[in-house]
């Protein structure tokens, strides 16, 4: 991390960081906030894992995943990070905990096709682009479907 820029720590979030996940998910995903039932699933059911990268005791970024929806594989479902906080490698540390988190042999998301900043992000990771969802999000664009395989050294 450049030496320029604050420190930031991953730790375990939980329900009393919903606030913080509100506005987090409000101001990274425009189009395709969560209705607040989503949030506070994300922060308190089983099999799911959530991190939280604070700054300074601010939540900086969030990333969550659900080891259970496909056996063998855990799906990153959320993954963001306040503008301010960018380009500093917070996003691959997140990516990299809650990999070893979810603890699976295959770890999949979903990307919008415009979204190539986080194409770089996941492809810099390993992942590599396993399928196509037609008209996904909400406004018709399609969703990439990325795959990594950690039993794989490529
Ligand atoms: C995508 C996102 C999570 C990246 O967060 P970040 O903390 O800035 O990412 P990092 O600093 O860890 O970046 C790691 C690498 O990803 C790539 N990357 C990240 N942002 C990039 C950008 N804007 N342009 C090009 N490459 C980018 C680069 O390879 C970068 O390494 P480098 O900085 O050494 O070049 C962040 O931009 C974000 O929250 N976007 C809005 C929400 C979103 O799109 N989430 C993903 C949904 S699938």
């Amino acid at each position: 991390m450049n030496s320029a820029n604050p420190s930031f720590q991953i730790a375990p979030a939980s329900l009393s960081d919903l606030n913080a996940l509100r506005e987090l998910d409000r101001i990274c995903f425009e189009q395709d906030q969560w209705p607040l039932i989503e949030l506070i699933a994300v922060l308190a059911l089983p099999g799911i894992i959530r991190l939280k990268a604070e700054v300074e005791g601010k939540m900086a970024g969030f990333i969550g995943g659900d080891t259970h929806r496909t056996e063998g594989v855990g799906w990153v479902t959320t993954i963001g990070v306040l503008p301010e906080y960018r380009r500093q490698g917070i996003a691959r540390a997140l990516m990299l905990a809650g990999d070893e988190a979810m603890g699976q042999p295959v770890i999949r998301l979903s990307v919008r096709r415009s979204n190539y900043s986080a194409q770089r992000l996941y492809s810099s990771l390993g992942y590599h682009y396993a399928e196509v969802w037609h008209r996904y999000y909400v406004d018709g664009e399609d969703g990439l479907v990325m795959e990594k395989n950690n039993l794989k050294n490529d």
